[in-house]
């Protein structure tokens, strides 16, 4: 995937393609509103950027540009109602490059219930469904570039993936785990 587009820090996306180990999970934690708290040691050697300038950024640090704004919109709509999301997300890192995440976002929440923070785990993406992944939110993202403005172009976005969801006969949860239980039979090894 490259992109012409920067991501929010000015970075030009080179089209290469980074890669973490099977194993290896990427942790973040951030306050409320996305600021992150705590980035765990593949976070910081993944996305290329020291820990100090991690910690006390906001997430959209590694934004990418292909990422489509309908999927980090969804994303704050659940987590904020204090329900878990899995979403694909590609991200940007400091060199440029790319990676491919399959992230596992939750609430943290204090004992009173209330919510304090959000929490992510991100498991590697096996190069085919990064693939498959990357052909939908292309789709997306064309849509929400054809409209002027960011609450326009979320909803635009919002509609497309609406469309492309009901053309597969699916709901956004069931295509992800679709995806991600045919990588778990494939040995993720695809
Ligand atoms: C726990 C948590 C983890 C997040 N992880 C990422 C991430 O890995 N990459 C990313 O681009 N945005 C991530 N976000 C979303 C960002 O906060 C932000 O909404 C997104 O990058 C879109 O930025 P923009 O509004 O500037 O376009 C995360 C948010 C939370 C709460």
């Amino acid at each position: 995937m490259s992109s012409p587009q920067r991501g929010p820090r000015g970075i030009v996306p080179t089209g290469v393609e980074r890669d973490f180990g099977p194993e290896e999970i990427i942790v973040s934690k951030t306050d409320r509103r996305g600021v992150i708290t705590y980035a765990n040691e593949v976070f910081v050697r993944v996305a290329g950027y020291p820990e100090d300038r991690i910690l006390g950024s906001p997430h959209n640090l590694i934004r990418h540009p292909d990422m489509p704004r309908a999927v980090f919109q969804l994303m704050w709509d659940v987590i904020g109602s204090g329900s878990e999301l899995f979403a694909y997300v590609v991200n940007l890192a400091a060199d440029g490059g790319h990676y491919w995440v399959l992230a596992h976002v939750t609430p943290t929440r204090a004992t009173d219930g209330r919510i304090v923070g959000f929490h992510s785990n991100r498991r590697w993406v096996p190069p085919a469904t990064r693939r498959t992944v990357a052909d939908l939110y292309r789709g997306i993202r064309a849509a929400e570039a054809a409209v002027a403005g960011t609450k326009d172009a979320v909803a635009a976005g919002t509609a497309a993936l609406a469309v492309e969801l009901e053309r597969r006969g699916t709901g956004y949860d069931e295509l992800v785990w679709s995806l991600a239980a045919a990588d778990e039979r494939a040995g993720a090894t695809r």
